[in-house]
């Protein structure tokens, strides 16, 4: 089905996605774009007209109303609907999908609730991408289902690390990594937030005020990236003693800052249980 063209695999069958919302847009959308696969051979279910023009209009796919309808042109059946809606579209799918790969993005849904929504012997990889694979950034956990080979789980990490990176993880692991980079991107752009209000009740306008605070978000991430520093190290090189840095430190502790990431992090794994429960 695959071939490696320069850079990445090129696949020449047929996407199916079903769903298409933020997920199932910015999949598409950097596939797409990469050449991945062509605009022609990604094929998006998605119940509203105007939706489904806009898909194609802006990233060039097709686009039909029902699950069914794109899942039997699909090889690979990506599943982009919300948990909620996860075992009605696998009964809407069940009849299209024989011999297909079927690939779920849905948080706290494991492979095995997939599996049994499906015929008997249906290969199965479940994925955690984020929003940021929207512009190429994104961070995708993989893990395959009891029916997946090694080669398709393989396939599904190609297809992914296009989006940004991608790494392949026991599944047990799915719902910690929903909660820290499926969830991630609303905590870190809730930081970008609060830093730019608080430079705006410093004065600063808010479009500069911004603009330090994705600045310093992303620069942070690339420097801890690239030195393979730990985080404490990176605070102590900005924190000099007596200064303005630990003085921030301090009442960042103060309010109980890693306290409330782990209450928000256990909160999300235990809301990833009660989904797929
Ligand atoms: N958003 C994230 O950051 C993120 C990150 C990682 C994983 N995920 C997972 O990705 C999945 C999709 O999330 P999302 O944020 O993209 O949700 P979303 O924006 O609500 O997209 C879901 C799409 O599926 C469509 N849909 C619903 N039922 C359908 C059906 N029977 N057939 C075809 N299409 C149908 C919805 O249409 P209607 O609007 O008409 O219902 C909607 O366009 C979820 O399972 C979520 O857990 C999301």
């Amino acid at each position: 089905m695959s071939a490696m063209n320069p850079g990445h695999v090129r696949i020449e069958g047929t996407l199916a996605i079903v769903g298409g919302g933020r997920m199932g847009e910015a999949i598409a959308a950097g596939l797409a774009a990469s050449g991945v696969f062509e605009p022609a051979s990604i094929v998006i279910a998605e119940p509203i007209a105007e939706r489904r023009e806009a898909l194609t209009f802006a990233h060039g796919v097709r686009c039909v109303e029902t699950a069914p309808e794109a899942a039997a042109e699909g090889d690979i059946v990506l599943l982009a609907v919300k948990p909620q809606v996860m075992d009605a579209v696998l009964a809407e799918v069940h009849d299209s999908v024989a011999e297909r790969l079927v690939v779920s993005i849905a948080a706290g849904i494991s492979s095995a609730r997939i599996e049994s929504g499906l015929p008997a012997g249906t290969a199965v990889v479940r994925v955690m991408p984020n929003t940021p694979a929207l512009v190429r950034e994104g961070m995708s956990v993989i893990s395959g289902g009891s029916e997946a080979t090694a080669e398709q789980v393989d396939l599904v990490r190609e297809i992914f690390s296009v989006l940004g990176h991608a790494i392949v993880l026991d599944e047990h692991h799915q719902d910690a990594a929903t909660a820290i980079s499926g969830s991630g991107p609303a905590y870190v752009a809730l930081i970008i937030d609060a830093l730019a209000r608080s430079g705006v009740m410093h004065g600063l306008p808010r479009h500069i005020a911004e603009e330090l605070a994705v600045q310093t978000v992303a620069g942070t991430a690339a420097l801890v990236e690239r030195t393979g520093q730990h985080p404490e190290q990176i605070i102590d090189g900005v924190a000099s003693p007596g200064g303005t840095t630990i003085a921030a430190i301090e009442a960042l502790e103060a309010a109980g800052v890693r306290a409330a990431f782990n209450a928000a992090v256990t909160a999300a794994v235990d809301r990833a249980k009660e989904l797929g429960s």
